[in-house]
This record gives structure tokens, C-alpha cells and sequence, in this order.
């Protein structure tokens, strides 16, 4: 007892000795599951997120100052479905001439789901035409959720990875170009079995062999309200594979489908709840960048008061870690 005393107050220790505070930003950093890319053209970074039918924002550096530009589904989703004008979880992805949009449309709790996708050669306010379902889609008793879209591309093929809740993470291949699936069936790659199968906002990234599947574990939302017990609140965990399908594995070699996920970044000192996450290598700095929405207890823990933050990896050792 004493020992294990002493052992967790070194771990307490090191982590407030490690603590990590997202880099800054400034201008509009209230955000809610961010997506990051940067234009070619002009090195200018585009900011999509949940709210708005999914508002825009840019910057000339990451760390802002950020301007609010529109919505980039100013009508709503032509898909026919309950959140069709309130779309989510944004990820966007340069194929060809085009930028892709991935959205979400659902209600809060629902597998009532589908993955819209719209697309835009410049991504500016105005320029987007929606295309409407992906063909992921679920419905209640559906094996998973058709919510959290992140479109790779490897090997000239392109995958989804998608899912929340339920059976947690689902990925499936996509056709040429990225607009439909190619027609095989979605196959899990990580799933907890404990508790509330909290797993969501999955992105895959590349970097050296291997495929590192990122994703948000614990309660997301409605912390001002309803605040989860310590440690179950949003984390961003980690795991990798050398194949994109999986299996994937955390760093303790446990299955990404019976529960595991290595931390990148949970809460700490005034960082709360981080998630939503995203990771992209970014072509300005040459590394790679996390970014995410976070509460920051000094502000507030209402939805609305989430913020935009960011941190360059490190890969060394093979695992990444904020550095
Ligand atoms: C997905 O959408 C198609 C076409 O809209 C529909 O026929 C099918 O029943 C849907 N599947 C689920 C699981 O909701
Ligand atoms: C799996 O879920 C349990 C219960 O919510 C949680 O305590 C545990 O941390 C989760 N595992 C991971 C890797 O997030
Ligand atoms: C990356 O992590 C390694 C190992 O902890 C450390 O030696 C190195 O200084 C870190 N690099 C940066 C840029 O932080």
C-alpha cells in the first residue's frame, strides 16, 4: 500500500512535471471537433467544425488569428434524415482537383446516421456542392454509427474510418473518387467492451510503416451540466497497425479491439477533455500537428465555450507523444 503510495505520487509527479498546454491561438478559437488542412494554392489553413452546417474558418498560421467565413453547407444536407440541418464532425482531404468534405448527419444518441460528403475545388464560402450520402449510413439495431468520418489514402485506394459508440470503430473502403463506398461491407478495428463503448472521432495517419489510428475515448459533451467522474471525460488515445484494415494494437501490445488505446493527451492542469481530434502533416513547419477541441477550466465547461488547440507531435520512439 505504501509502496503503491509512493509509486502513484511519482507518476503524479512526472505528469505534472510533463504537463503539455495546447500552443496558442487566437481570434475565433471556440471550435467543436475541428478539421484542419491547408490550402495549396496559397498556404492558406482551413478550419471546418461542428455547428454553422459546418462554419469555416482561416487563418495564415495555425495559431490565428482565426476568422469565422460561413457555413459550407449553408442549406443543409439533401440528405432526408432528423440533424440534416445540423451537421457534425467534419473532415476534409485534398484527392485530385477537389476537396472533400465529410459530415455527419444524426441527433445527439442516435443511430438514426449517415456520412454526406460535399466537395469544392478552393474550399471557399459559396463554392461547395453538397453530394449527399456516402452510403454509410445506420439505423437503429445497426451494427454501428454513421457518424465521425476520416477518409485515407493508401496504396491508390481510399478508406473510412467512421464510428461512435455502439460497436465503436468501423472502416470501410471507398470508390475512385472518394464519393460512394466501392461496395464491401464496413469491418470493425477498435472497439472497448467496458462501460459505455465510448470510442469516437477516429482519424487514421500514416507516418514511417505504420497506420496510427487516433481516436476520442469517454463523455464528450455536457460537461457544465453533467460532469463525468474523473479519468471518464474525453482523451485522445492512440493505436497502430502496418496494415490499414488492422489489427491494431496500443503500445502495451493490447488489441484496439478488446480495449485498448495508449494516451496522447487526456486532461490536465487546466486542460480538460480533449478530443475531436485531428492530425495532419503540415507543410509550413515540416511536422506533424494534433489539434483539437478542449475545455479550458479557466474559461467554462459549456459546449459552446470548447477551444481550438493544437501541439506538434513527436515520433520518436515510434509512439506519438506531445511535445
Ligand atoms: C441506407 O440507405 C439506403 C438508401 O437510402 C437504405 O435503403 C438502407 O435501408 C439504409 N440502411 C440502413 C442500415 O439504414
Ligand atoms: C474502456 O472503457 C472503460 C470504461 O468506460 C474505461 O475505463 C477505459 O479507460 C476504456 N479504455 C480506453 C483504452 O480508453
Ligand atoms: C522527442 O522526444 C525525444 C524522446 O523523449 C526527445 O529526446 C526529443 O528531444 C523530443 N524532440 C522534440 C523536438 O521535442
Amino acid at each position: 500500500m505504501h509502496l503503491l503510495g509512493l509509486f502513484t505520487a511519482f507518476l503524479i509527479f512526472i505528469s505534472l512535471a510533463s504537463a503539455a498546454h495546447p500552443a496558442s491561438c487566437s481570434g475565433a478559437c471556440n471550435v467543436h471537433d475541428p478539421a484542419v488542412i491547408r490550402r495549396t494554392s496559397d498556404g492558406t489553413y482551413f478550419r471546418f467544425s461542428t455547428g454553422n452546417r459546418i462554419q469555416i474558418a482561416t487563418a495564415s498560421s495555425l495559431a490565428g488569428p482565426w476568422t469565422i467565413q460561413g457555413s459550407a453547407i449553408p442549406a443543409g444536407s439533401i440528405i432526408d434524415l432528423d440533424g440534416q440541418d445540423n451537421l457534425w464532425a467534419p473532415d476534409v482531404s485534398n484527392v485530385g482537383d477537389y476537396y472533400y468534405l465529410y459530415y455527419s448527419v444524426s441527433t445527439f444518441g442516435s443511430q438514426n446516421s449517415a456520412i454526406g460528403v460535399a466537395r469544392s475545388r478552393t474550399m471557399d464560402v459559396g463554392t461547395w456542392t453538397d453530394l449527399g450520402s456516402t452510403g454509410i449510413n445506420s439505423s437503429t439495431g445497426s451494427a454501428y454509427n454513421s457518424i465521425d468520418a476520416n477518409l485515407i489514402a493508401t496504396g491508390g485506394n481510399y478508406y473510412m474510418t467512421f464510428g461512435s459508440f455502439w460497436n465503436d470503430l468501423y472502416q470501410v473502403q471507398m470508390a475512385n473518387p472518394p464519393v460512394k463506398i466501392a461496395g464491401s461491407s464496413p469491418y470493425q478495428v477498435a472497439f472497448n467492451s467496458t462501460g459505455a463503448h465510448a470510442i469516437e472521432g477516429s482519424i487514421v495517419f500514416k507516418h514511417s510503416r505504420y497506420f496510427y489510428l487516433f481516436f476520442s475515448s469517454g463523455t464528450c459533451c455536457g460537461y457544465d451540466s453533467n460532469r463525468p467522474s474523473a479519468g471518464n471525460e474525453y482523451r485522445i488515445n492512440v493505436c497502430r497497425s502496418t496494415s490499414i484494415a488492422g489489427p491494431y494494437v496500443d503500445a502495451a501490445g493490447r488489441s484496439c479491439k478488446s480495449g485498448g488505446g495508449t494516451t496522447v493527451l487526456g486532461s490536465q492542469d487546466w486542460l480538460y477533455g480533449p478530443g475531436g481530434q485531428g492530425v495532419f502533416a503540415d507543410s509550413k513547419s515540416g511536422r506533424t500537428i494534433l489539434y483539437y477541441h478542449y475545455v479550458d477550466t479557466r474559461i467554462g465547461y459549456a459546449d459552446g465555450q470548447k477551444r481550438f488547440g493544437w501541439n506538434v507531435l513527436n515520433w520518436s520512439g515510434g509512439w506519438p507523444t506531445v511535445a
